[in-house]
């Protein structure tokens, strides 16, 4: 909370974000052009806070909607659409100095005359900034000086103590407090409220995805898409030289046609959807089927031949949030410890693990599976 920094302000802070402190909770020595009918009037000492709230939440009053300004909503890294449907990029340090002089937002769209528009010298834009991201750092929930709080929900396993930066990691069942991130399975009863208030999140899938997979924009899902199983099926039904029909939702449709031509019916079937569902066929590859159901439901199958493609349950969430939250460092927020996560799945040793495949056939009278291809990597 910014009430928090306020608290250290005259010992710890530094000078610059000292000033950029005034200038937000007391508007102090600036002066900001304020639209008065047509002329704009120059007024000083007024507060950003007095208008976005002092920990720089946002509010409603009298008619006028000020906006979340903290950093990490700013800068959340993916495209905000608001309330009102106007979109934006998210705000760089620049572009945060360019809305509060010009009144002009991260996409290039003028805010509206209700926003004021701030004559500041350099070195005060500078302090503004600093103190808007360092504010934000000093209120994440879930980091303390001791502690970072990681909550667990379902039956994810916890690597038991870890310390990071003589701080404690501590891994907690699902919690009313609001945690810095978390790990979770498939298991997820009430995954997308937690998430809302502890982004990022990590899943790892046991079976298919939630029904209500968070849409924050920073939940990672740590198994091999659809896509990327369809496409391990698809290899296999050409190997087979069999032609294939699709039964799948659009975007693995597209993805096999991308690769092969699609049999308008045919006798071998790549499938994606609810087991009781499938479609009668001699072959059928199963894309995103949980291997207990299927053989559960084994005698169905009685005469097909089945295949399912099972995704490496690599990487394991708690190791990874461990080595995102290493390299967030220090002063870890929520925006840092995302941006992390994503480089490390995108371009770190995770990425291969995170896509492989293995491919399983279902023996329906002996009820197992035999492994037919090794994992593959794609
Ligand atoms: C008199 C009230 C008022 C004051 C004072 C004020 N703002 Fe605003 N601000 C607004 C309103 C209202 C909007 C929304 C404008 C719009 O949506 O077009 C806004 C928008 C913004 C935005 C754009 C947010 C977005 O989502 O694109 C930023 C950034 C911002 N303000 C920062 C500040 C900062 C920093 C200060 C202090 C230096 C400040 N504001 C002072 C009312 C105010």
């Amino acid at each position: 909370m910014i009430a928090a920094v306020l608290a250290l302000a005259a010992s710890a802070l530094e000078p610059a974000l000292e000033r950029g402190r005034e200038m937000f909770a007391r508007g102090a020595n600036v002066t900001a052009i304020v639209a008065n009918g047509g002329a704009g009037v120059p007024v000083s000492g007024l507060a950003c806070a007095s208008c976005h709230a002092e920990n720089g939440r946002g509010r409603s009053e009298a008619g006028v909607d000020a906006p979340d300004v903290t950093w990490a909503t700013l800068a959340k890294p993916y495209d905000v659409t608001r309330a009102d449907g106007r979109t934006r990029r998210p705000y760089t340090a620049p572009l945060l100095i360019r809305a509060v002089t010009m009144g002009i937002d991260s996409a290039g769209n003028a805010l509206t005359p209700a926003m004021p528009r701030y004559q500041l010298t350099i070195a005060d834009a500078k302090a503004l900034v600093a103190f808007l991201q360092r504010a934000d750092a000093a209120s994440e929930p879930g980091v303390s000086d001791e502690a970072i709080e990681v909550a667990v929900i379902g039956n994810a396993e916890t690597p038991g103590e870890t310390r990071l930066f003589q701080r404690r990691i501590a891994w907690r069942r699902e919690s009313d407090r609001d945690p810095l991130a978390i790990v979770a399975r498939s298991e997820a009863s009430g995954l997308a409220a937690i998430a809302a208030r502890a982004a990022p999140a990590l899943i790892e899938l046991d079976g298919p995805p939630p029904a209500r997979f968070p849409d924050e924009g920073d939940a990672f899902l740590l198994d091999a898409d659809g896509v990327t199983r369809a496409l391990a099926l698809l290899e296999l039904a050409q190997r087979d030289g069999a032609a294939v029909a699709v039964d799948a939702p659009e975007e693995i449709v597209a993805a096999v046609r991308e690769r092969a031509a699609i049999a308008p019916t045919s006798t071998a079937i790549i499938y994606a959807g609810p087991l009781a569902h499938a479609p009668k066929a001699s072959t059928l590859y199963l894309v995103d089927a949980d291997p207990a159901e299927v053989l559960a439901n084994a005698a169905r199958f009685a005469g097909s031949v089945v295949y399912l493609a099972r995704p490496a349950r690599r990487p394991a969430a708690a190791p990874l949030l461990v080595e995102a939250l290493r390299a967030a460092g220090r002063d870890v927020t929520r925006a840092r410890l995302s941006a992390e996560i994503r480089r490390l799945l995108e371009y770190g040793e995770h990425q291969r693990s995170e896509r492989a495949v293995q491919i399983l056939q279902l023996d329906a009278e002996k009820r197992r599976f035999v492994i037919v291809t090794p994992w593959l990597r794609r």
